[in-house]
C-alpha cells in the first residue's frame, strides 16, 4: 500500500503512545523503514506486520486497532492532508456514503497505482443503507468500520454500523447496514 497508510498508523501511535513506542512496535514488526514516503508503494505486509505488532504490545485486539485507525484516518489523516477530495464527498453522511463507490476514483488521481476498494450501495431509505466493500485484501473490515463511525464524528449524525455478512464467515464479500438518525441535520423549527 501507499506509504501514507503506515505514515498515519505512524502518527496515530506516535500521538496517542509516544515516540518509544511507535519504534519498539516498528522494531517487533520488523519493519526497517526511516521515513514512509507518502505517495511511494510498500508491500502490504508492511501495513500487515505493523498492525500486529502493535496489537502484540499494546495488547489490544488487532481489530480495534483497525478500527481506531478507521477514525484517524478521517478525522486526521484525511482530514488533514486531503481535505479538498473529502468535502468533495458530500455534505452530510448519506451523501457521502452515495460518494463511497466512486470515492477511489478521485483518490487514483494523486496515487496512480492504488489497488482501491470496491464500493456499493443498495437497500437506500432516509435513515439507513447496505454498504458492500469488496477488496483483494483481507482483514481490513474494522478498518472500514472505523471510517464509518469517524464520518458519523465528521457529520455530527449518530450512526450505527452493524455486519450483515462477512468473509470470515464464508460470505464472498463483507456487507454493512449503516444506520443513522436522520433528523441530525435538518435544521429545527420546520
Ligand atoms: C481523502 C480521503 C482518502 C484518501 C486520500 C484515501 C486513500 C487511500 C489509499 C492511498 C489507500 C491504499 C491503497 C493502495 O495503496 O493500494 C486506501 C485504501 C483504502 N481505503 Fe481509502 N482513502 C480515502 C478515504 C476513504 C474512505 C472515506 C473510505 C471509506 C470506507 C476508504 C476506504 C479504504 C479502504 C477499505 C482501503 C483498504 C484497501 C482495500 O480494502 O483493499 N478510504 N485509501
Amino acid at each position: 500500500m501507499y506509504g501514507m497508510v503506515n505514515k498515519a498508523i505512524e502518527e496515530m501511535i506516535t500521538s496517542r503512545y509516544g515516540e518509544r513506542t511507535w519504534e519498539t512496535i516498528k522494531a517487533l514488526a520488523g519493519v526497517d523503514v526511516d521515513v514512509f514516503i507518502s505517495n511511494e508503494a510498500y508491500p502490504d505486509a508492511i501495513t500487515y506486520e505493523l498492525v500486529r505488532a502493535a496489537s502484540e504490545h499494546l495488547g489490544l485486539a488487532s481489530e480495534a486497532i483497525l478500527e481506531a485507525f478507521g477514525m484517524h484516518w478521517v478525522l486526521h489523516t484525511a482530514l488533514e492532508g486531503y481535505g479538498v477530495l473529502l468535502d468533495a464527498g458530500g455534505a452530510t453522511l448519506p451523501e457521502f456514503l452515495c460518494s463511497l463507490p466512486t470515492f477511489h476514483t478521485r483518490v487514483a488521481l494523486i496515487f496512480p497505482n492504488l489497488t482501491p476498494p470496491v464500493f456499493k450501495v443498495t437497500e437506500l431509505q432516509r435513515d439507513s443503507l447496505h454498504l458492500h466493500y469488496v477488496s483483494r485484501r483481507q482483514g481490513l473490515a474494522p478498518f472500514v468500520v472505523g471510517i464509518l463511525k469517524g464520518l458519523g464524528i465528521r457529520f455530527r449524525t449518530e450512526v450505527v454500523v452493524s455486519v450483515v455478512q462477512c468473509r470470515e464467515q464464508g460470505a464472498e464479500h463483507e456487507e454493512f447496514l449503516v444506520t443513522w438518525n436522520a433528523n441530525a441535520n435538518e435544521s429545527s423549527g420546520s
